[in-house]
């Protein structure tokens, strides 16, 4: 295939880069009709992409660029199980784990539906007995707590999720997380549970991730501790995985081990038994209902037109704004508080998945891809750093997302949040200019020498780029809907800017020096070989930590 910037397409892209810039996005609404004609619904979820830099001619060049390069092709060759991770030669397959019709999806010829279906059946008899108190702990109580253990795609997914669900939730169990290496986290987690009730799900894809094997020994070390022998083990861990032997090693065992495969990524798989605490904490019921929203959406990316395709809108808009307008973070503002973990989650999701620099035959880019992504709740945002989001020097675009309806309404709430949500999205598109400044100060009885002073200050270009996504309310199968909806999006950027949106190497570097630099760290004694900036960092750390520890 010929390079994505020697299509023509690209070059009239290109073309519009100027007008794009020099039209404020407020005067495209001399089109009466482009509300409706820039934003759609699907499921539960109003999409509005009105407030983009983005004109009828733009758009369609867009569409165009994502036709050129072939993206209903790739976008089959996804669904049907070919392997589009090149570097690791895998299908990509986060479909198949919610692909409610049980349709054939063939993976070297081999049909993964039957070993899905089987998984989905063993968590729904596990989730089961755990929720009925038919599974009991070591010494026959009820399990009340459930402990994940994982990180990245192994924690950000069913912690995002429970988070949102909690309103769906029943008091039948509490869910815990653990991810990070710094014991303050697992020990925090520990402090407050009983041994005799908790039970603990090691969620690794590989089952060699030093930070979860760690917290997995130190859970065990802890359980032991309780005069527990090691046959408790079988009735207070299981492990979710790809690599059976060692979980095996671990101690786990196969009846306590739930599969996934290969052709799941670590960021898409909480679709498969990573999403177990979901389903314990919720019931398998809502868990179905999470995969439904999420099928529901891959039927929607799959079969309508470009032109009315929720996830394509989505990525055209980020297109559009990095590669093309050089904005190169984007923003994730939810107003809606039990998302207050979706931008942490669609962090990893976008930037593991998009943050390279050469394309699929290994050459470099001449473009910008991934976007930073970043973001908190809205409302918490508005007095931290929406300063920026209005009057900084460079544009962030955002998306703003909130709800018709909360999912636990509070009298005289929701409409207040709301009211924010647009009241934000109208401020950074409209801004305000120095004529209606100097009107209202002047009204205000200010001189006009103060206030001439203070314009500059006051004055919000606006023309800041937003999409708007309002749900009817939070439940299980939106939010099934709107993860998917970006996840959609993560693969057709990458689809366009072609990079391999499915391997993750840049994290393994830093991995394998931190094994190497443990031992020095241990021993107090560092090798040759470290830059002189680490070495003398290494050093300090190991003399000073030596010495405190000497003095308590
Ligand atoms: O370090 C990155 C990563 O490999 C992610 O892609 C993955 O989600 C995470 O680590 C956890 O990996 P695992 O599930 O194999 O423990």
């Amino acid at each position: 295939m010929s390079a994505v910037t020697d299509l023509p397409v690209w070059q009239s892209l290109q073309q519009r880069i100027e007008p794009a810039l020099q039209t404020p996005i407020k005067s495209l609404f001399s089109d009466s009709q482009r509300f409706s004609k820039y934003s759609l619904k699907v499921q539960n979820i109003m999409l509005d992409i009105s407030k983009q830099p983005i004109d009828d001619e733009t758009c369609a060049l867009l569409l165009q660029l994502a036709r050129d390069i072939g993206l209903e092709e790739r976008r089959e060759a996804m669904f049907n199980g070919e392997r589009i991770n090149i570097t690791e030669n895998r299908a990509v397959l986060h479909t198949a784990l919610r692909n409610r019709g049980g349709a054939p999806v063939y993976v070297n010829g081999a049909d993964v539906m039957p070993v899905v279906q089987n998984e989905l059946k063993r968590m729904r008899t596990f989730v089961k007995a755990v929720r009925s108190g038919m599974w009991r702990g070591h010494s026959g109580k009820r399990i009340t707590d459930v402990v994940n253990i994982g990180i990245g795609g192994s924690d950000l997914g069913p912690r995002m999720v429970t988070q949102a669900l909690k309103p769906y939730a029943d008091d039948k169990i509490n869910v815990h997380f653990v991810s990070n290496v710094d014991g303050v986290e697992i020990a925090n987690v520990l402090k407050g549970l009983n041994p005799e009730r908790v039970l603990f799900v090691v969620a690794s894809k590989t089952f060699t991730t030093s930070e979860t094997m760690t917290n997995a020994h130190t859970a065990r070390n802890w359980l032991m501790a309780s005069s527990f022998d090691s046959r408790a083990v079988a009735k207070h861990f299981v492990a979710v995985s790809s690599n059976v032997d060692a979980v095996k090693a671990f101690g786990i065992k196969a009846e306590n081990t739930f599969q996934m495969w290969d052709w799941v990524g670590g960021r898409f798989s909480l679709w498969s038994a990573i999403g177990l605490p979901i389903a314990l904490y919720l019931g398998f019921k809502q868990f179905e209902e999470l995969l439904q929203g999420a099928h529901d959406m891959d039927l929607h990316f799959r079969n309508e037109p470009l032109e009315r395709n929720a996830p394509m809108w989505l990525a055209l808009t980020t297109l559009w704004n990095s590669t093309f307008l050089g904005r190169q973070s984007q923003a994730i503002l939810p107003y809606d508080w039990p998302l207050q973990k979706f931008s942490a989650y669609l962090q990893q999701a976008e930037m593991e998945s998009n943050g390279k620099s050469v394309d699929k035959d290994g050459q470099p880019v001449p473009y910008t891809t991934g976007s930073i992504i970043w973001g908190q709740l809205g409302i918490d945002g508005q007095h931290a750093f929406y300063q920026y989001l209005h009057q900084g020097n460079t544009i962030v675009p955002a998306d703003f997302i909130g709800s018709i309806e909360s999912s636990t309404p509070v009298e005289g709430h929701h409409e207040k949040l709301m009211s924010n949500f647009f009241a934000q999205t109208e401020a950074l598109m409209c801004g305000i200019d120095a004529d209606h400044i100097r009107a209202d100060l002047t009204a205000k009885g200010m001189s006009s020498e103060a206030i001439e002073r203070l314009i500059p200050h006051k004055v919000h270009e606006g023309n800041r780029p937003t999409n708007s996504i309002i749900l009817d309310r939070l439940n299980p199968r939106t939010l099934g809907a709107l993860i998917a909806m970006y996840e959609h999006k993560i693969f057709i950027l990458g689809s366009i800017w072609d990079i391999c949106s499915f391997d993750q190497w840049g994290v393994e570097l830093g991995k394998t020096l931190a094994k190497g630099i443990l031992p020095e760290l241990q021993e107090g004694v560092i090798k040759d070989g470290h830059d002189d900036s680490t070495a003398n960092l290494m050093r300090y750390f190991v003399e000073k930590r030596k010495a405190l520890l000497d003095n308590d």
